[in-house]
This record gives C-alpha cells, sequence and structure tokens, in this order.
C-alpha cells in the first residue's frame, strides 16, 4: 500500500468552500452510517484546499491508518499528509493532556488525578471522562504557534448519536453545576465556541433509509434544543438512479411483462432491485426534507473492494461544491 504521506498533498489553488472555513466541524450521526469516512473526507478536502485541519476521532476503531494509506498509531496527533494531521483520542490520555492544560501542572495533575479514589470517581461519571475529548478539541481550536492558530480547522469524529449529545452537553452541565473555578472558563469558552454558528457546525450523517432518518430527526431536535448550530446533513451511500425514469425505465417495465425472460431473467432482477433501493432512497430523500430545514449533501455508494484512500479521495471529490453556505 503506498505511503500517500510521503507522496504529499496536491493542493488546489482554490480557497476553501465556506463552510469548512469554521475553527470547527463535529461530525455527528448513528453507527456505521459513515461518520468516520466523511470525517475523513472533509478533512482531505479542507486541506488541499490550503487548511491546516486536525482529524480528531473520539475513541474509535483504529482504522485512520487504512483509510488515509498510512502505517502509523495515532494515539498522539500524527502528520498524515501536507495540511493534515490526526489523532484517535482515548478518554484517558485526553483528560491527562486536558488536566495539566487546566491545572497548569503534571505534578499536581499526578497528586489529583491519578489517585484512585478519583480515577474511581471519574470512571463512575462516564460522561466526565469522556469531557477531556471534548476539552482537547477544544482546546485544540484555541492553540498557536508562532502568533497563528496551529490548526485552521478542527474536525471531530463525534461518537454515535446519543453519546455524542450527552458528550456536547457537558460544558453547560458544569456551567450550571460547578461553582466558578479552574474547571468552568474553558468549560464557558467550549460552551461559546459550540453554540455559535460563525465559528462552529454540527455535520448529521445519515442514509437514505428508515432507521436512519427517524434518527437523524431526531437529533436535530435535541442539537437545537441545546442551542448547537446544525450545518446541512450529509446522506451518504446513496443509489444510483437507475431505471427511475426515461428509457431505461420503459425497458424494464416492458421486459418484467413479458411472459419468459430465458437468461436474462437474473439481469432484469437485478435491475428491478436496482431501482427498488433507489426509490426507497429517492422516498427518504423526501422524508428528511419535508423533516428538517437542511441543505443536503449526497453521497453515493462506492462499490469498491476495499474501503480505502482512493474512496476517501472520491467522496472528498463528490463533497466539493457541496460544502458551501446557502446564498444568503
Ligand atoms: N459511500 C460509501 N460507499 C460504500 N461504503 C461506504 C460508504 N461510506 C461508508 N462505507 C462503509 O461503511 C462502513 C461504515 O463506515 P464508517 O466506519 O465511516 O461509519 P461510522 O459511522 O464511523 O461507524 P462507527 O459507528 O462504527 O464509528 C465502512 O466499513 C465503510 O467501508
Ligand atoms: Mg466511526
Amino acid at each position: 500500500m503506498p505511503e500517500y504521506a510521503t507522496l504529499g498533498c496536491v493542493q488546489s489553488h482554490r480557497p476553501p468552500p465556506s463552510l469548512l472555513t469554521r475553527r470547527l466541524i463535529v461530525v455527528v450521526g448513528k453507527g456505521g452510517v459513515g461518520r468516520t469516512v466523511v470525517s475523513c473526507a472533509l478533512a482531505l478536502l479542507a486541506a488541499r484546499s490550503g487548511r491546516r485541519v486536525l482529524l480528531a476521532q473520539t475513541k474509535s476503531k483504529d482504522r485512520l491508518g487504512q483509510l488515509f494509506g498510512v502505517r502509523r498509531s495515532f494515539q498522539e496527533i500524527q502528520p498524515v499528509l501536507d495540511n493534515l494531521w490526526a489523532v484517535n483520542m482515548t478518554p484517558e490520555a485526553a483528560l491527562r493532556e486536558y488536566g495539566i492544560m487546566v491545572l497548569r501542572s503534571a505534578f499536581i495533575y499526578r497528586q489529583v488525578f491519578e489517585r484512585d479514589i478519583v480515577r474511581a470517581f471519574l470512571r463512575a461519571i462516564p460522561g466526565l471522562l469522556d469531557y477531556s475529548m471534548l476539552g482537547k478539541v477544544w482546546y485544540h481550536t484555541t492553540e498557536e504557534i508562532g502568533g497563528r492558530p496551529r490548526f485552521d480547522l478542527v474536525i471531530m469524529d463525534a461518537p454515535a448519536t446519543g453519546h455524542s449529545v450527552t458528550l456536547l452537553r457537558i460544558p453547560e452541565v458544569i456551567l450550571d453545576t460547578v461553582p466558578e473555578g479552574p474547571l468552568t472558563g474553558p468549560a464557558r469558552a467550549c460552551h461559546e465556541l459550540l453554540t455559535d454558528p460563525a465559528r462552529c457546525q454540527m455535520f448529521p450523517v445519515t442514509l437514505a433509509e428508515d432507521l436512519p432518518v427517524t434518527e437523524t430527526i431526531q437529533l436535530y431536535g435535541l442539537l437545537r434544543n441545546h442551542g448547537f448550530p446544525v450545518g446541512p446533513v450529509v446522506v451518504n451511500r446513496l443509489y444510483p438512479p437507475r431505471f427511475g425514469a426515461g428509457v431505461s425505465a420503459l425497458a424494464l417495465d416492458a421486459l418484467e411483462r413479458a411472459s419468459d425472460l430465458g437468461p436474462l431473467e437474473p439481469l432484469v432482477q437485478s435491475a428491478r432491485l436496482l431501482r427498488q433501493r433507489a426509490a426507497l432512497n429517492e422516498q427518504h430523500l423526501r422524508r428528511l426534507e419535508a423533516a428538517l430545514p437542511l441543505r443536503q449533501i449526497h453521497l453515493p455508494y462506492l462499490f469498491v473492494p476495499e474501503f480505502g484512500f482512493e474512496a476517501i479521495e472520491e467522496l472528498g471529490r463528490r463533497l466539493e461544491g457541496q460544502v458551501e453556505d446557502p446564498p444568503t
């Protein structure tokens, strides 16, 4: 497998798509719908348009190496391509980093957080431990090197639906419950970032299928209720719209009426299946459109034997031109 990092990154001279000029994009959605591959494709597109991007995964399956075609472990921030870095955060490692940052001392951190009693306490409140990952993400949006941001854009590949809402709400919960102190300053800044549409957008990813669409509609309601700006909805793995209209549809209709198709039978069956899948997709796209005031970004089902860098590049190309703010 080629080491794409050593090949460098082909940069376009076009300005970045407007939605990718935010500081933070949070990719949310139901388990398995493609949050990780969409995060990678967005990150690649942004990096190629000249933005310095950090892709931050939240305790995901370790697949970044395979998706970017590099042999590397992403427990810590690693360079992937020109302008693109990635990390697969774990709560424990993020807590150490974030704790040291908030307490401004590795010594105090060890004294406080590495005591068994504190560890047990943190484990008993899973949201609090997870908050360290969100804190780390926020921190990287503020980091500067030589007077300029270390990263122009951070893309967070968030956990699956319910878990991500709990996670995103923690800064607000801290502000409501914890007295003013070392935790509240970063929590306030993080909450302000997460609720500022000029700096942050949530990108729900879904499939145009029954359960994912239902869950996306519910997720949108939850996110909006808590004041999070929701960007376009990415509809992934769409079947090609074949045999739905025009000459091909008429031909399939005629073949279906024929009494004996002989060896053509399996072909006609496959075409019928494709037509049914595309029609189902279409029906759920309309449901989404009716329920959500969001622009839709459409990504095709890629029929590839192995989902790797070429597929991410293809999805990145498909995203181009679709990740723009709506005209005002
Ligand atoms: N557009 C696509 N075409 C074909 N296959 C796809 C497409 N998008 C994603 N997949 C496949 O779907 C699977 C799930 O994708 P991905 O890992 O990005 O989902 P996820 O939402 O991050 O899942 P998890 O909840 O496990 O983190 C992957 O194995 C990938 O190969
Ligand atoms: Mg994932």
